[in-house]
């Protein structure tokens, strides 16, 4: 079995949860930046798992666009989903609207990954947006390794896909 990783971070929060995955997952593991590479070849793959972190409502429009362009091969494959965000009681939101509805129903596995604040990094708009924001409802949140291990469990004992399932 093969397995593929492709992420969108831009801080790194993402990344790093992107790498756990793939020291967890038993089989070969690819691992792509979305951010880096336009095209990526889909052949000879099992599981495709994508994740992306979310700003301002919405995941990644690189990851958008390449799901977009790749649906049918996508869809030919085992797909797990995954977002790293602040806001937990929105990720099914941010999933079902970032994705179109074929890949999000089509997905066996959609999860959260937690998220974090990084406010040295940010530049000032990005401070200004979230100081507004984190007032109303982002919660600083660490990684969720639980989480985590659920969807590599997951992976590791359904080579060949099974039924759809959410994580808590
Ligand atoms: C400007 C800005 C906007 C954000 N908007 C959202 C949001 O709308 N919803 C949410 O849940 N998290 C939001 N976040 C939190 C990020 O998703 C979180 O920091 C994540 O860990 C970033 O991961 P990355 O370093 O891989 O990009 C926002 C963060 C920033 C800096």
């Amino acid at each position: 079995m093969r397995t593929l990783i492709i992420y969108s971070s831009k801080y790194g929060f993402t990344e790093e949860c992107a790498d756990y995955l793939k020291e967890g997952i038993k089989c070969e593991v690819a691992i792509k930046d979305i951010r880096l590479n336009k095209q990526i070849d889909l052949t000879g793959y099992d599981w495709i798992i994508m994740g992306s972190s979310v700003y301002v409502g919405k995941i990644s429009k690189k990851m958008k666009a390449f799901a977009e362009r790749n649906i049918d091969k996508l869809l030919k494959r085992n797909i797990a989903l995954f977002v790293c965000c602040t806001t937990p009681n929105d990720v099914d939101k941010y999933l079902s609207e970032g994705f179109s509805t074929k890949i999000y129903e089509a997905s066996k596995y959609n999860a959260n990954f937690g998220g974090k604040l990084q406010r040295d990094k940010l530049n000032f708009f990005e401070r200004k947006i979230t100081d507004m924001i984190s007032k109303k409802e982002m919660k600083p949140q660490e990684i969720l390794y639980k989480n985590m291990d659920s969807l590599i469990e997951f992976i590791n004992l359904n080579e060949n896909g099974d039924d759809k399932k959410r994580d808590e």
